[in-house]
Parts: C-alpha cells; sequence; structure tokens
C-alpha cells in the first residue's frame, strides 16, 4: 500500500528519489521519507503528510549522495506521524529500510528484540525489521536479510542499505510489487513502473519470496534459500508522458479522457472481422476445456466487482455459462465449492489487490482454471493465472478506476464472445453485430465527452446535497453502484446503488426534496419499469437525474434533468452510460474540492488484506 524508490548509480540520488516518489504518491500520502549515503554516512529525511512537506524538509536541509531509499506511505501500524514515517533505522544507523505491506508477527519479534537490547524508535511494524537485519548482520547484508526474513510472516516488498556495503541495494519480495529498473550505470528500484520510466525502460520484475542485489551495474536475484534465478528483462513501451497529467487537471479527468483509445487499443488485433471471431492470445484455454465448463466464477474487489456483476450478464447471455461474481475479501471464507470444470475469472486493474490474490489462489487449489483479466503487465495475478486478457489501458494513476473499468467490460465483451462462439451459442452473425457496435465505441465515447460542459453545470446544480441515489435495472444496476462508488470516494458524499426494483422494498422511504437520485435509463427490455421508478420517484417530491440513449417526451417531462448519450446494443451500453457517471463525480468532486487523484483514507493498490 506504501510506495518505494530505490536507487544507486552515479546521478543526484535526492533528486531521482524525489521524482520518484512524486509519482508514487497515489499509493499511500500519510508521510514520506528518503535515505541517502552522502560520503560514508546514511542520511535521513523524514516528514508527516504528503511529499510537498519532505520536499520542504529537504530544500532546508539537502543531502547530497549517488545512492539512497525513498518511501511514501500509507499507515497500517503506527500513527501517520515523523517517527512512523520510512525510511526506519537500525541501533546502529547504519542501516537503513523502507518497506511496504504487514508484518504479522512484529508484536512477538518485538518483544525478544527489545529484549536483546535493541532500541525502538517507533510504533511500526517495519522497524522490527531494520532490527532483525542488525541481528542477523556480519558483514553480508543480503544474508542478514536473507536470515531476517525467515523469521518474519507477512507479506512484504523490502529494499535495505548499509553505509558499510555502499553501492548495493538489498531488495526482497512477499506479496506487494517491487521492479528494478536497468540503467546504463545505474539502477532503479521501485514499486510501480511509472516512478522511473522517464529513466528507463528496461525492467525485471522482482518475483514473489525473492531477494535481489542490485548495484549500478548487476541485478542479482535468488530465492530465500540463495537458489540463483536467471533474470528476465521486459521492455515497457508506455510513453513516459502517458504516465503523468497531460495538461489535464487531474489524472482522473485525463484518464476518463482516455477512454476513448483505451477502449480502441483493448480490442484492437482481436477479432477476425469476416467470421465474428475473437482471438485472445494469452487466454490459454484449450477448446476441450471451453467445452466442457459447466460454470464460471468471477472473483474482485470494488470497481472490478462492479465489472464482474456486468460480465455475469455477458457469460450467462452471450457465453451461455451459469456465473456467478464474488468478493475477493469474501471467497475463501465460505469454502467455495470449485472444481475442473469451473472457469475462474479474475479481474484487477493493478494486478495485486491482496484479496483477489488470495481468491485467485483458492481457485486455483482447488482445481479451476484461473485467467485474469488484468492492466498490469506481469503482476501477481498475472502471474498466478494460466491466462490472461490484458485491458491495455495504460497506467491508472488516479485512485478511482475510470479507463480501466470500461476496458475490463470491453475485456468481458470480448471474452463472452469467444467463449459463445467456441461453444456455438453465439451465431456469427450475432458476434458480428456486437463487433461492429464495439469499433463504434471510441467515436460514441468521445461523443459523450463532448458533453462534459452540461455534466459540469449539472454538478454545479446538485453538489450540495448529501445524500444520492443511484438506480439502475439489469445490466445497469452494476453501473448504478459504480456511479455511486464513483461520488462517495472522490466527492466524500454518501451515495447508494440499488437495483431501480428494489426501491419499493426500503429506500423509497428515503426519497424527499433533499434526495436526488440518478436513474440509468437507456431503451432496452426494462425501459418502462425504470420510468414507472422514475414517476414514483418524482410523486414523492425526488430529484431525478436520468442517463438515457432515448429520445421521450416522457421522461423529459418527469426528470429533472436527462443526459443524453449515443444508442448501442444492450450489451455494450454499461461503458457509455458508465462516462456520464464518472465525468458527474468528478466535476462534483472538483466543486467541493476534494483531493480528486487521491482522495482520504483511500490507496490505488490495496496489497493488504
Ligand atoms: C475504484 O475506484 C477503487 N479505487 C477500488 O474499488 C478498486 O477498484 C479496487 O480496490 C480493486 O482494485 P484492482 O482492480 O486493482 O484489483
Amino acid at each position: 500500500m506504501c510506495g518505494i524508490v530505490g536507487y544507486v548509480g552515479s546521478g543526484s540520488a535526492s533528486k531521482i528519489l524525489m521524482d520518484g516518489l512524486r509519482k508514487l504518491e497515489y499509493r499511500g500520502y500519510d508521510s514520506a521519507g528518503l535515505a541517502v549515503l552522502e560520503g560514508t554516512d546514511l542520511q535521513v529525511r523524514r516528514s508527516a503528510g504528503k511529499i510537498s512537506s519532505l520536499e520542504k524538509v529537504l530544500s532546508e536541509d539537502p543531502i547530497d549522495g549517488s545512492m539512497g531509499v525513498g518511501h511514501t506511505r500509507w499507515a497500517t501500524h503506527g500513527r501517520p506521524n515523523e517517527e512512523n514515517a520510512h525510511p526506519h533505522r537500525d541501533c546502529t544507523g547504519k542501516l537503513v529500510l523502507v518497506h511496504n505491506g504487514i508484518i504479522e508477527n512484529y508484536r512477538d519479534l518485538r518483544d525478544e528484540l527489545l529484549a536483546k537490547g535493541h532500541k525502538m524508535a517507533s510504533e511500526t511494524d517495519t522497524e522490527v525489521i531494520a532490527h532483525l537485519v542488525e541481528e542477523n548482520y556480519t558483514q553480508d547484508l543480503a544474508e542478514a536479510v536473507r536470515e531476517a526474513l525467515k523469521k518474519i510472516s507477512g507479506v512484504y516488498a523490502l529494499v535495505v542499505l548499509h553505509s558499510d556495503e555502499p553501492g548495493k541495494l538489498i531488495i526482497a519480495r512477499s506479496g506487494p510489487p517491487l521492479v528494478v529498473g536497468i540503467g546504463s550505470g545505474e539502477m532503479f528500484v521501485a514499486s510501480d513502473i511509472p516512478a522511473v520510466l522517464h529513466h528507463t525502460r528496461r525492467f525485471i520484475y522482482l518475483n514473489e519470496g525473492e531477494i535481489g542485489v542490485v548495484t549500478s551495474e548487476t541485478a542479482t536475484f535468488t530465492d530465500l534459500e540463495g537458489k540463483a534465478r536467471e533474470a528476465e528483462e521486459v521492455n515497457i513501451t508506455w510513453d513516459p508522458i502517458m504516465a503523468e497529467k497531460g495538461g489535464y487537471k487531474h489524472f482522473m479527468l485525463k484518464e476518463i479522457h482516455e477512454q476513448p483509445e483505451a477502449i480502441a487499443d483493448t480490442i484492437r488485433g482481436r477479432f477476425f472481422e469476416d467470421e465474428g471471431d475473437v482471438q485472445l492470445d494469452d487466454l490459454e484455454l484449450p477448446d476441450s476445456l471451453i467445452q466442457d465448463l459447466d460454470r464460471c466464477v468471477i472473483v474482485a474487489c470494488g470497481t472490478s466487482w462492479h465489472a464482474g456483476l456486468v460480465g455475469q450478464f455477458l457469460m450467462e447471455n452471450l457465453a451461455g455459462i451459469p456465473t456467478s461474481v464474488e468478493y475477493g475479501s469474501e471467497f475463501r471464507y465460505r469454502n467455495p465449492v470449485l472444481n475442473d470444470r469451473t472457469l475462474a475469472i479474475a479481474i484487477s486493474q493493478s494486478g495485486e489487490t491482496a484479496d483477489t490474490l488470495a481468491a485467485v489462489r483458492e481457485c486455483n487449489e482447488k482445481g479451476a482454471s484461473v485467467v485474469c483479466i488484468c492492466n498490469v503487465v506481469g503482476s501477481m495475478i498475472t502471474r498466478e493465472s494460466s491466462g490472461v486478457i490484458y485491458t491495455h489501458a495504460g497506467p491508472e494513476i488516479g485512485v478511482a478506476s475510470t479507463k480501466a473499468f470500461t476496458t475490463q467490460l470491453a475485456c468481458l465483451v470480448l471474452l463472452s464472445i469467444f467463449i459463445g462462439r467456441k461453444r456455438g451459442v453465439l451465431t456469427s452473425d450475432r458476434s458480428r453485430e456486437l463487433l461492429d457496435h464495439l469499433f463504434a465505441l471510441p467515436h460514441q465515447i468521445e461523443e459523450i465527452l463532448g458533453l462534459e460542459k452540461e455534466i459540469e453545470e449539472l454538478a454545479g446544480r446538485f453538489y450540495r446535497y448529501s445524500n444520492f441515489l443511484y438506480l439502475g435495472r439489469g445490466v445497469h444496476y452494476p453501473i448504478a453502484l459504480e456511479g455511486a462508488l464513483k461520488l462517495k470516494e472522490i466527492s466524500y458524499i454518501h451515495a447508494e446503488g440499488y437495483p431501480a426494483g428494489e426501491m419499493k422494498h426500503g429506500p423509497i422511504a428515503l426519497i424527499d426534496e433533499n434526495m436526488p437520485v440518478v436513474f440509468l435509463a437507456p431503451r432496452n427490455s426494462v425501459y418502462e419499469k425504470v420510468l414507472a421508478n422514475i414517476e414514483e420517484v418524482k410523486a414523492r417530491g425526488g430529484m431525478v437525474i436520468a442517463v438515457s440513449d432515448h429520445e421521450d417526451p416522457i421522461l423529459a417531462e418527469q426528470a429533472d434533468a436527462v443526459i443524453k448519450i449515443p444508442r448501442t446494443d444492450p450489451y455494450l451500453s454499461p461503458i457509455l452510460t458508465t462516462l456520464p457517471m464518472q465525468l458527474f463525480a468528478y466535476h462534483v468532486a472538483v466543486l467541493k474540492g476534494t483531493d480528486v487523484d487521491q482522495p482520504r483514507n483511500l490507496a490505488k493498490s490495496v496489497t493488504v488484506e
């Protein structure tokens, strides 16, 4: 949940680390710090709050050196103050360490270390690791880290350095991600690629359970037993400015506007237009297995879970497979029944969400075939799945997921067509029809983005309300949930998503003149029923904002505002109705003056359970 960056070379470590931390701030922003080797001394600067506070500390008290580590923290153990900020030191002050994750047995370890005379300066679980490494240190830092890790239970990504072994960073991982960026006479370490992408495109992923020794010229990797691994280099093609704001006020707005291109990238090269067939190169699902499938289980969290709910409609209607959708955080606690005829689909933007990863492991252990829909190449979930469909959305920095969600939906359409065709459920005519609608989406999304001014004005009318209800039916019920989640996570306004038909079973009691209700009302088989729900709200004095693809005088008369979007196939319509949800939440949040890209209490990748 925190962001880590490391550097060893001949450049200015402070500058490189601070640049990296700024790009990782989305991972946590409770406190920040860095340590740089200045001569033979490890100099540490830390500060509570955001990176900007650390910048101030550094400008008053700079450090000059060419190797070091930096950290931006999302607090798990210990308050978000300066004492608990990373890097943490051992008793000698010669060793510093940064950590992302949670050490579960830290209390026992802390007691043991205190009994041996170690002095702790923070309330964190992390500091315990520094003292544990110190305890095992005999002029071989890698070996000391290896020994310390054998005593630790929990999850971690670590970077350690020791002033007696200059020019060497020791890195380790069990859970949260860590990558090594290869430069010329310099090396970088980071929690995520955009942190150092402006320095290099050549990366090596640190594998689960590995330790790495990184110098300015080399990076070597071993497991906890010391067995070496041949490093596999990956070339990252993202443009570094793709990872920057590109002229937009917030990453979230930039990412909303990137959706036409992101959807186009998702579908590019993945179909045979004449036959109406889809090809998914990395899926690795043998035809015999597809024929034998008797059910599908989708596992995900948050926004990705909402994509899964849409996926359920797609898999059942286009591929004819009974499908359930499960929260990653709940799945493994109820002994789910799975077998070798089950297809598990994990959906995750980051590929590092701990709960979704745990669900993937449960599926693997129980013999299901696991594939994932993911945005981050080489991430943990992709590596523990036998097949993958990459969303190709490019880096998503805003904590609120936008382009990752709509590209997940596009992937689910592709997967459902792929399986539906293989199982003979979907005719080539119907498949071609769906694909034609899919190709038209980028242009239709552009059209909706053209409504931004209108949606911004609407936000101006409604941003002072304290509660919102979002209602939709069928395939648009998940979009009601997603619209409500977007609003609450970035504007801190209470919002609930509900199936429109459930309103009369309770939520209708909430309706009065202070309760705006957002309706997803495209013209489909349940349109008339949604219209009836709108009338029920109006009859009780509620205010209605409707999103529809239909020119309907009754709707225009009933609703206080109608956002008119283009028409597409009913199964693709959620991709379009999502856009006004995102823009509305964004502009409400801007008017409320919240921190849109880094809303309070949240982090982009939730790598702890
Ligand atoms: C969405 O806006 C949220 N930030 C959050 O719900 C997110 O979708 C969830 O944490 C899952 O993340 P993942 O897709 O990276 O697994």
